[in-house]
């Protein structure tokens, strides 16, 4: 004979993935019935829009099936009322609700001062090494006003979701969780023409409101240059570090000092430097063609006491499959090195600096 107390206690097993608490505990649990091998119940969820409601049923109805005796669950669907949902969500309507939820080990911020270098490609492709790895991965796109992240991992456009703790990011066919304000747009080619503050505020958002979840590593990819996005990442995000993208030409090189500059001047460490387009391997002939002249990355690395943590090759194909939003298909072997040597530097998240900056959400 199965008891009520049997099903309650498999269904305190199924975890809800936001509020990261089981289910009987939440008070979703309600009406158990039990006739003979049938168990009939309520879950009672915070919202009937719950984007993860078909997880939520099918993990609570094959915890119970999984019970000896049981042969049927019928699972029946309410919503809770106001009253109850504030029980369990005091402050939902409070901003950065969902950042006390999430729990993030590593956030790297890819940096360059310059434009153009490859910053995102080596954002996407450090997201995609971690995952082929199998971490649990996100990207905050941090270049509001020109984001360029859903692009190379979305070959059809794509809306996040609202859960009861914030926005759901959207994810990738590998499984990356990743949010930018080109997925909140009515149309990607609308231009944001905002001012520092309110750019800020964005980012601040994506931190706070983002419903993460548990990630491993969360990549944030950088606009350009110095200014305010860099710097609400570096003071409000609580970074492992930064690394760096340069490429060989003259001016990158003076760029990508302010940027390592920057991140010195707020303690945030520097991770390594990248160089992107380092070389370019002739079809015909196999021969390596050094296109902006001849590498400077390892004197710039020594100069700023940094790693060089790799050179990646000026490569077609990498362009075609950003292009078409399959970056990750790209097999990135030039790649996996220096992921690995970032999964094996990457500090914990820097909790303490976080909580002690003034201002910081
Ligand atoms: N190694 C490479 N081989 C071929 N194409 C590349 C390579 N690196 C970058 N690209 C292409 O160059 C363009 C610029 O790269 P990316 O957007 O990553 O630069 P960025 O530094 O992020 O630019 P922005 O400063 O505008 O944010 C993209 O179209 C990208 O696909
Ligand atoms: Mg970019």
């Amino acid at each position: 004979m199965i008891t009520e107390e049997q099903v309650r206690q498999a269904l305190e097993k199924v975890m809800d993935p936001e509020l990261k608490r089981n289910l009987v505990e939440l008070g979703m649990v309600r009406d158990v019935e039990i006739r003979d091998s049938q168990v009939k119940f309520t879950l009672a969820l915070t919202t009937l829009a719950c984007p993860l409601k078909d997880q939520i049923m099918a993990e609570a109805k094959a915890a119970v099936l999984a019970l000896d005796g049981v042969k049927e669950v019928e699972i029946e669907l309410k919503e809770m009322s106001a009253e109850e949902k504030k029980r369990i969500l005091p402050d939902r309507d409070q901003p950065g609700v969902a950042e006390r939820f999430n729990h993030i080990e590593h956030v790297i911020a890819v940096m360059s001062g310059k434009g153009g270098v490859g910053k995102s490609l080596v954002a996407g492709l450090l997201a995609v090494a971690l995952r082929r790895e199998g971490h649990q991965v996100g990207i905050l796109d941090a270049d509001i006003t020109g984001p360029s992240i859903p692009r190379m991992f979305f070959p059809t456009r794509q809306w996040p979701k609202g859960g009861p703790l914030g926005i759901l990011p959207v994810e990738s066919k590998t499984g990356i969780k990743i949010m930018s304000i080109n997925l909140l747009l009515q149309s990607e080619e609308q231009a944001v023409i905002w001012r520092g503050p309110l750019i800020s505020g964005a980012i601040k958002q994506f931190w706070g409101d983002v419903v993460w979840g548990d990630l491993d590593y969360l990549i944030v990819d950088l606009p350009p240059g110095t200014s305010d996005a860099a710097l609400t990442v570096m003071q409000s995000l609580p970074l492992s570090g930064v690394v760096l993208v340069t490429s060989p030409q003259g001016l990158a090189d003076m760029v990508v000092k302010k940027a390592a500059q920057m991140a010195a001047q707020l303690n945030v460490p520097i991770m390594g430097l990248v160089e992107n387009m380092s070389y370019a391997i002739c079809p015909d002939t196999g021969k390596k063609l050094e296109v902006f002249g001849p590498s400077k990355s390892g004197v710039m690395a020594t100069q700023l006491h940094v790693p060089l943590l790799g050179r990646l090759p000026i490569e077609p194909q990498i362009a075609e499959l950003c292009d078409a939003g399959r970056i990750e298909d790209y097999p990135a072997e030039e790649f996996a090195p220096i992921a690995k040597k970032l999964a094996e530097m990457a500090l914990p998240a820097r909790r303490a600096m976080f909580l002690n900056v003034p201002g910081a959400k």
